[in-house]
């Protein structure tokens, strides 16, 4: 155990947890002091991985561990409040991965623990960390394609062998548009503003031993008068991909997680013969990280450290899940309907 550092324990070590395990190692400020699983084999593949000296199978072993500073907690969504909720109240800063919970009675509860133990509560929308994204957001903030009008991003993920460990993943309660479409919802929420309405559709032709809708479409009135798209597929035949378009009045950005440049159209580069066109998208390139959770882990880190807020609030990772939720309803009984946020 090194003092100087923050002594940092990843609860689940799966691949994804063996990715935090890594942005952790590769933190200069943080120390990986501990991992955990319920599985001995991915414990022991972790364990040996990294070299740690603490690995259990029971997290409750870790909630009491006054070595430990902060906890990364990568296992089933189903198990997001319980871990969080022990961690918090012992103390420690928690950096929870998405979705925040399955419904919004678990992130009322969890906003409301966060709230009262004053730890840091940190929801991992990793979208916000990757690179074309955080271009895209700059080009769109800076003002370079003008107002926004419309705004679309995807998921397109085939969930054939995503069950999960226990499958979990394939249960009623986790809706692809929840555990999945969380990413570009959260994405263009960070762009474009909370949705006020929702109109969604859904069908179920691909992944039939699936308990869920595995195709949602929701279209959504966001401020400004900015109009929007999401689409999930869990069942698709085609790479994963979150290929995302935003359209403004002087340009137009088209990126995602998976390419190595982002295509921006501008009416701001005048040809050579004075003519304005917006026909020949810059090609500007980006490193392909899509989970970039080594930068999410820096930002964890350092706000722990300077004392800085959470870098995405439980109330960010909240409010996504209410769209999310708000989303999956509209889509069951056919109508619009108003999306009610969370209060802080
Ligand atoms: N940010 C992203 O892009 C991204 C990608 C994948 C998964 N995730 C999220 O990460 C979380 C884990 O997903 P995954 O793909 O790693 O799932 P997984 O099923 O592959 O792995 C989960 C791990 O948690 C372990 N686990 C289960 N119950 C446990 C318990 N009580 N105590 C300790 N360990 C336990 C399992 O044994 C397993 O090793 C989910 O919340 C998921 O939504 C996020």
């Amino acid at each position: 155990m090194e003092k100087n550092k923050l002594n940092i324990a990843v609860i689940g070590s799966s691949a994804m947890g063996i990715s935090h395990m890594k942005g952790v190692v590769n933190n200069k400020n943080a120390n990986l002091y501990a991992v955990c699983d319920i599985d001995n084999e991915a414990l022991n593949e972790a364990k040996t991985k990294y070299n740690v000296d603490i690995a259990v199978q029971d997290y409750k072993e870790l909630v009491n561990d006054k070595n430990v500073d902060a906890v990364i907690i990568v296992t089933p969504d189903q198990l997001h409040l319980e871990m969080t909720k022990a961690f918090l109240e012992a103390g420690k800063h928690v950096l929870c991965e998405k979705p925040m919970a399955l419904n919004m009675m678990e992130c009322e509860e969890m906003m409301r623990i966060q709230h009262q133990t004053g730890n840091m509560l940190m929801i991992g929308q990793v979208c916000r960390c990757t690179p074309a994204f955080i271009m895209a957001k700059e080009i769109v903030d800076s003002g370079r394609i003008g107002d926004l009008f419309f705004v679309e991003s995807e998921y397109a993920h085939n969930y054939e062998n995503a069950e999960g460990k226990n499958s979990w993943r394939k249960t009623p309660e986790r809706s692809s548009f929840i555990g999945g479409g969380c990413h570009a919802v959260d994405l263009l929420r960070w762009i474009a503003g909370d949705p006020t309405e929702v109109t969604a559709y859904s069908n179920h032709k691909c992944m039939l031993d699936w308990p869920t809708d595995d195709c949602v479409i929701a279209i959504y009135k966001f401020p400004n008068n900015v109009i929007g798209k999401v689409f999930v597929s869990t069942g698709c035949r085609r790479d994963y991909t979150m290929r995302t378009v935003l359209y403004g009045t002087r340009g137009t950005i088209i990126c995602d997680n998976t390419s190595p440049e982002i295509y921006l159209y501008t009416m701001d580069e005048p040809l050579a013969d004075g003519k304005i066109s917006y026909t020949h998208p810059q090609k500007l390139p980006v490193n392909i990280n899509n989970h970039n959770v080594g930068a999410e882990i820096d930002q964890f880190v350092d706000a722990i450290i300077n004392g800085n807020t959470s870098p995405v609030s439980p109330l960010e990772g909240a409010s996504t899940v209410a769209v999310c939720c708000r989303t999956v309803e509209s889509a069951a009984i056919g109508s619009t309907l108003k999306i009610n946020y969370p209060v802080y």
